[in-house]
């Protein structure tokens, strides 16, 4: 079994039961969050790229509770840096966790971290396939649409896939609706919207258009939870 809980903006936690995975812990500072960085308690903390809205407090919660980060080589490096244990992965790379299988798939994006005035590069930004209580879920990461996510759904049975519908810096919602065909996952869950003004959209629109196509699509307010089929 696998039972994912949207915390708001692109932050998921996914469990099977016995071990928790958390991606992109962007709580502090995020309006929408239900949780504060303090009240979560993962094994494992995915990062998919730099900028703020995604390391969130995941070196925060990684050093208070000595959780391992899985990340981009570059992005993985820096949190080492900050004090991490991490695990560095890269693009089209598959790792066996103690709490599953995790694979780098890639994000159209950028991945630069942004403080004091200066851009640090951080590599290539991803999204994750987390294959996990015999479920497997697709965080497409902060990503424009791309022709290879008909791959990524060929290639795999997708249990749930997070899609960025917020427009402006990733896919918006008619793009999100062809990537999902292309993924063919058993439900769609929107992620990245609503949490800033340039982001606002519409998920209920999102999942009309997806049902007239017979693709099932649960909207989540952050702290839903949904189980994995
Ligand atoms: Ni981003
Ligand atoms: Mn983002």
């Amino acid at each position: 079994m696998l039972s994912v809980k949207y915390l708001g903006h692109a932050c998921f936690a996914a469990t099977d039961g016995a071990k928790t995975v958390i991606i992109d812990p962007f709580l502090t500072g995020n309006p929408l969050a239900p949780v504060s960085s303090e009240q979560v308690k993962a094994d494992a903390i995915l990062l998919t790229h730099g900028h703020g809205d995604h390391i969130g407090d995941g070196i925060d919660i990684a050093k208070r509770n000595d959780t391992l980060v899985v990340a981009p080589y570059e992005l993985a490096s820096y949190c080492q840096f900050q004090g991490c244990r991490v695990h560095p992965m890269h693009i089209g790379g598959c790792h066996e966790f103690d709490f599953g299988r995790v694979k780098l798939t890639q994000a159209v994006h950028g991945s630069g971290l942004v403080s004091d005035g200066q851009i640090t590069c951080l590599g290539n930004p991803c999204g994750f396939l987390l294959h996990m209580g015999g479920k497997t879920m697709y965080h497409a990461g902060d990503t424009g649409l791309f022709g290879d996510m008909h791959l990524i759904g060929d290639l795999n049975t997708i249990g749930l896939a997070a899609l960025p519908i917020g427009d402006n810096f990733t896919m918006g919602i008619d793009d999100a609706v062809i990537g999902a065909q292309w993924l063919h996952p058993a439900v769609v869950v929107p992620m990245h919207y609503d949490t800033f003004d340039v982001i606002k959209a519409n998920a209920e629109e999102f999942a009309r258009k997806l049902s007239e196509l017979n693709v099932k699509c649960v909207v989540l307010k952050p702290g839903e939870e949904i189980e994995v089929r």
